[in-house]
């Protein structure tokens, strides 16, 4: 998957926070006083690479995280000029408060954040869900960034790696291939449900190939 490109000048006017701002949930800007609370969350609902992100999006000036909250519950975040400059993400929901707007009011509030922070074009890197990024967005592929700057980034051996979660490139060993079915399984939307179970059984009965190919295209539309 490409990195994908995306001119902040002329954001269409998605306003997705004021829907959600009626069931109570707001979208803002974190604070710096908040990071020992949303580190921690982000290393319990994703990925450790993310908290190490997330925490340099802390150190900016301003905190380029944003987070969504109701009655000081925290459901969601999205970070900018994380591991470059320039790049949004990451980004995440927890999974219970999924397919209300969140993500979307998220993504939109960050990036205008871009856009004040001078920003003209910004960075989606090592996309996963495509189709929720092109939704609104005419997002441009950028020839030649297959392997975004992650490429070479070391990984732990934790199984929590998004380069597994994304596209299983990487994976080595069966038993990797099992708990990357098994977070593919808790990461597929749910209306994906039936494609979700056909991955999995191609998957734990056929060829690697066969689920990543499959799992990727589940994962990422
Ligand atoms: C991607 C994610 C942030 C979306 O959050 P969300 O709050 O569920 O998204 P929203 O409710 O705002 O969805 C907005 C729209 O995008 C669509 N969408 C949401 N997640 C999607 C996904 N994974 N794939 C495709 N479309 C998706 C929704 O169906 C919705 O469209 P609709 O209004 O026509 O129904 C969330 O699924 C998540 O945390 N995923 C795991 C982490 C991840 O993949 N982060 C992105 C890294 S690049």
């Amino acid at each position: 998957m490409s990195d994908l490109l995306v001119r902040l000048y002329d954001l269409p006017d998605v306003r997705t926070e004021e829907k959600i701002a009626s069931h109570g949930i707001t979208v803002r800007r974190a604070m710096a006083a908040e990071a020992h609370i949303v580190l921690p969350w982000i290393e319990r609902h994703f990925y450790n690479p993310w908290v190490s992100e997330a925490t340099r999006a802390f150190t900016r000036s301003p905190v380029m995280v944003w987070i969504a909250v109701r009655h000081n519950e925290l459901l969601g975040f999205a970070c900018a000029d994380c591991s470059m400059r320039g790049f949004f993400g990451p980004t995440g929901v927890a999974k219970a408060a999924r397919g209300q707007g969140i993500g979307e009011a998220l993504l939109f509030t960050t990036l205008r954040g871009m856009r004040e922070a001078e920003y003209a074009y910004a960075v989606i890197g090592g996309v996963g869900p495509l189709a929720f990024y092109r939704k609104h967005l005419d997002a441009i592929d950028i020839p030649g960034s297959e392997e975004s700057i992650y490429g070479p980034m070391l990984h732990d051996d934790k199984g929590r790696d998004f380069d597994d979660f994304q596209s299983g490139q990487r994976r080595t060993g069966r038993k990797k291939d099992v708990a990357f079915v098994k977070r593919a399984r808790a990461n597929v939307p749910d209306h994906a449900w039936l494609g979700r179970s056909v991955a999995v059984d191609i998957a734990l009965h056929f060829e690697r190939p066969f689920f990543s190919v499959l799992a990727t295209n589940l994962i990422q539309n």
